[in-house]
């Protein structure tokens, strides 16, 4: 009652922001994402008749106890659906940087889907799979696919409708994301608090779920037609539509730090200058900055010259789940 996966984390290009359902991890809008090769993690689950209760081990260590708690209700899902009882054994090895723990991380949950579904002989589809791993983290449901994924939000209330599904494959378009840490001090508000504060408070909510329907089709268009100017403008923009809903919120907030701002004004003096690159950011302050491949050097060095850059990680589109055998 073993298994190993292995899963990639992905980065949105169209962002998910907001939840209709806190439970099922139903959320506002649908979004649509690159996975990428360079960032995942490897986890194993176990299901033992002698074990008490579950344990789970990141990196070596055992999790603290919100991270156990959530792993803990995660599995009681698992089992539900398996009718069984039996506790498991969590082993995850988080090959993520700035390693902010596992609840926000898409590869996380969409590896311990897979290998808690197979281990304890649950036999799911990716379908199935993808809509598993949603309620554990958001946009996990993206992180079983490779290539460009689109997580559809669904209309029904008990989520059967709510899945993602690939747009294109890995190897379709051989794009690049230069993932760019940047120096921080302040802590970050969580994904899950900062979308909930801002659907319940934020009056530019409303424009936001107006704009992303539009944006959607914009970015599907860029990906037929391998548009990178026109991908690159929606998914620049779509972040920014993203985080100014917090602003708006009550009380207000913002994921961005100075070294944030720089790192997004480098990137658009770099346009200026004739070099195509469009950044994105998630619910931090570190910035993804999209290219195609002859610019990636370039683009490279730019950023490397700005002081708050601390590291470059270079990412192509990756794979979708692998299961591992020992
Ligand atoms: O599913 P979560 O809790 O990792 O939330 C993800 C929210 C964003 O990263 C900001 C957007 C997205 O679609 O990944």
């Amino acid at each position: 009652m073993r298994a190993s996966v292995k899963a990639h984390t992905n980065i949105a290009l169209i962002k998910y922001w907001g939840k209709r359902d806190e439970q099922l991890f139903l959320p506002t809008n649908n979004s649509l994402s690159v996975t990428l090769d360079k960032f995942y993690t490897i986890t194993t689950v176990e299901f033992d008749e002698l074990l008490q209760s579950d344990q789970f081990f990141l990196n070596g260590k055992q999790a603290e106890s919100n991270e156990m708690k959530k792993v803990a209700q995660f599995l009681d899902r698992v089992r539900t659906k398996a009718n069984r009882t039996i506790y498991a054994k969590v082993d995850s090895e988080n090959h993520v940087p700035t390693a902010a723990g596992f609840a926000s991380s898409a590869s996380g949950y969409a590896a311990l889907a897979a290998a808690s579904a197979k281990a304890i002989g649950l036999n799911l589809n990716q379908r199935e799979l993808s809509q598993l791993a949603r309620q554990g983290s958001g946009s996990a449901s993206r992180s079983i696919f490779g290539g460009y994924v689109e997580w559809n939000k669904g209309i029904e209330e008990d989520g059967s409708d709510c899945y993602a599904a690939p747009i294109l494959d890995t190897d379709a378009w051989d794009l690049r994301v230069l993932s760019v840490e940047v120096t921080t001090k302040a802590k970050k508000v969580l994904s899950r608090a900062g979308m909930k504060r801002t659907v319940e408070t934020s009056p530019f909510f409303a424009g936001w779920l107006e704009a992303v329907e539009e944006d959607l089709i914009t970015i599907k268009q860029a990906l037929q037609e391998r548009d990178f100017t026109k991908l690159g403008q929606v998914v620049e923009a779509n972040a920014l539509k993203m985080h100014a809903t917090t602003l708006g919120a009550n009380p207000p907030f913002m994921y961005w730090q100075s070294a944030t701002v720089e790192v997004m004004q480098e990137v658009q003096a770099l346009r200026e200058r004739g070099i195509e690159a469009y950044f994105t950011i998630d619910a931090g302050p570190n910035v993804k900055v999209v290219c195609q491949p002859e610019d990636e050097q370039k683009i490279h060095d730019a950023l490397a010259f700005l002081h708050v850059v601390h590291d470059i990680h270079h990412c192509r589109v990756g794979p979708g789940i692998t299961y591992l055998t020992d």
